[in-house]
């Protein structure tokens, strides 16, 4: 790492007032697994403080937390008891400021996640929904609906929660009979909420200015696609092959509804008020670029994830098509393209672009998955789809760990798995543990620093110690020198800001273009291909001729 790497990594972020989001790079935060202050196995906000100079140093421009809300953790924390509290399990509300201020000293802008389609089962609106019995007020902020079949014995629809099994759980009344049943996209204890009820829009302003008064720069909103369902409920049944947040299908009527816009559409208004620019993502799998960007018209959110991005193969062809079509398809609603890899929902990138077997979102992969991923192949691409997309202009997210080039962790015991995925479909889904793994900081010590005590919520897999970073952060050829490179020249060129010009006649397998002074050349290709002529900024791999190798990108300054 050079001096001037340095210098730029500390320089602050993007001045207020001058829609940072629209270039940042935001780095996702999974505070169970980040790091553990208290040392009972789950990290926590202050573990997050402790680390935001390692941050400072790799030079993101914000955090985005997923959630550390009041929570029974059913679904890690994606079931919220309490949205304007922090779980004790995090630490409290003072923990949370002393965060946040922390983090803003430092020049690093925090998003924090909100969780609207549905709640806890043990939130108290739907404790007394289910206490004030059908017909209630209480019962209208959820979906309640009476079954079918004689008795009504039988779920009101056929769709299936996307971990698996029902969509629908019946409650026993308070007169001790089967009763009315209740919607859950996910796990039966997360209802959801009836976005057509007045009461719950009215409910969830009241968070977001909880929140913004705090001072938070924005929301990664949840399943921005699901809030809506179509009148009447009809019988759906997806593809037997589609991935569980519904990416490849059209027209299911509980994702993407048009109605669900003017959702966003007073939240905008609501955070505009507020100064600063703060922001709102959206976390909307939808099948087409085209559909997502519905998301961020110019009165609705400000970014989308681009999971066509992300869910693209190794494969130059595609690749250009899909940044393309991003650029030309966000820009044309005067949003910025954002660019993501992994996440804590998908089997890591440098584990997943290595898969020879088809991998649908949420899946995971386990000991007995087929088409297992090569871990060096897998690193090496994951090196190389980094260093290519950090060059993209537009805002880019990193997930906690990939700047260590964690693999997914495939080899958890049955007995360790987490997820409501794997117990909802009896193990046939191994779920999303595997990148959930709580992050190594050093070779040495109990849980490779994780905390000092050694527990940890998942295990840590021995072969860890070289992916710690105290390790590569003493290395110059590392994945995490590699990222803090990338990071600091993306900064120092404003490649955020800037356009990408396609190279003509690259080559079939070569991704190749300029932005700005860079050319940026990934080969996808079995065989090198010839290094442009210029100055080599940084390269995924060293290279040790005047080519560019197989599963290698380079960025190089043009004469
Ligand atoms: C989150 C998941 C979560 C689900 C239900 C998703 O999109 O990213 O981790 O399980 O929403 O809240």
């Amino acid at each position: 790492m050079t001096t001037t790497a340095l210098e730029d990594a500390s320089a602050p972020p993007t001045a207020p007032g001058t829609e940072w989001w629209r270039t940042a790079v935001i780095y996702q935060i999974y505070p169970r697994s980040f790091a553990d202050a208290n040392g009972d196995g789950v990290g926590d906000l202050p573990g997050v403080t402790a680390h935001l100079d390692d941050l400072k140093i790799l030079g993101i421009d914000a955090i985005w937390l997923s959630p550390f809300m009041t929570s029974p953790q059913r679904d890690a924390g994606y079931d919220v008891a309490d949205y304007c509290d922090v779980d004790p399990l995090f630490g409290t509300l003072d923990d949370f400021d002393r965060m946040l201020q922390a983090a803003h000293a430092r020049g690093i802008r925090v998003i924090v996640d909100l969780v609207p389609n549905h709640s806890s089962d043990q939130h108290a609106w739907f404790q007394a929904a289910l206490a004030a019995g059908p017909g209630s007020p209480e019962r209208a902020r959820y979906l309640f609906r009476d079954g079918r079949g004689e008795n009504g014995e039988l779920p009101p629809n056929n769709w299936e929660s996307v971990f698996g099994g029902p969509a629908w759980t019946r409650v026993t009344e308070a007169d001790g009979r089967p009763g009315q049943w209740y919607l859950h996209l996910f796990d039966s204890s997360q209802p959801d909420f009836d976005w057509t009820n007045p009461e719950v829009r009215a409910e969830f302003r009241r968070i977001l200015r909880f929140w913004l008064d705090r001072g938070v720069d924005g929301f990664r909103v949840d399943v921005a696609h699901g809030l809506m369902k179509a009148p009447g409920l009809p019988d759906y049944t997806p593809p037997a092959d589609s991935g569980s947040m519904g990416g490849d299908e059209t027209d299911v009527p509980y994702w993407g509804r048009p109605e669900v816009h003017d959702v966003y559409r007073e939240w905008h208004e609501l955070l505009a008020a507020y100064d600063g620019d703060r922001a709102l993502c959206a976390e909307a799998w939808m099948p087409t670029i085209a559909q997502t960007a519905l998301w961020v018209r110019p009165d609705e959110m400000h970014q989308a994830f681009n999971f066509p991005y992300l869910m693209s193969d190794w494969n130059a062809q595609t690749l250009r098509h899909v940044i393309d079509e991003s650029l030309r398809t966000f820009a044309a609603v005067g949003a910025p393209s954002t660019w993501v890899l992994s996440n804590h929902d998908v089997v890591r990138h440098a584990s997943r672009l290595a898969l020879t077997a088809e991998n649908p979102q949420g899946h995971g992969i386990g000991p007995n998955s087929p088409g297992k991923p090569i871990a060096e192949l897998g690193l090496r691409r994951a090196r190389a789809a980094t260093t290519l997309m950090l060059a993209l202009p537009g805002s880019a997210y990193l997930y906690q760990g990939e700047e260590l080039g964690l693999p997914e962790v495939i080899d958890i015991p049955d007995d360790a798995r987490q997820d409501p995925t794997w117990f909802r479909t009896g193990g046939e889904r191994y779920g999303r543990d595997g990148c959930r793994v709580p992050l190594p900081w050093t070779a040495d010590g109990p849980s490779y620093g994780f905390n000092t005590t050694g527990a940890s919520w998942l295990p840590q897999p021995a072969e860890w110690a070289h992916l710690a970073r105290d390790v590569e952060a003493r290395d110059e050829a590392s994945t995490l020198s590699l990222y803090t490179r990338l990071l600091a020249e993306r900064r120092a060129r404003a490649l955020g800001a800037g356009s990408l010009v396609w190279m003509p006649d690259a080559g079939a397998d070569v991704v190749a273009f300029r932005n700005g002074n860079v050319t940026v050349i990934a080969n996808l290709g079995d065989r090198p291909v010839p290094l442009p002529a210029g100055r080599v900024i940084v390269s995924s791999e060293p290279l040790e001729s005047d080519t560019v190798p197989r599963d290698v990108t380079v960025w190089i300054e043009a004469d």
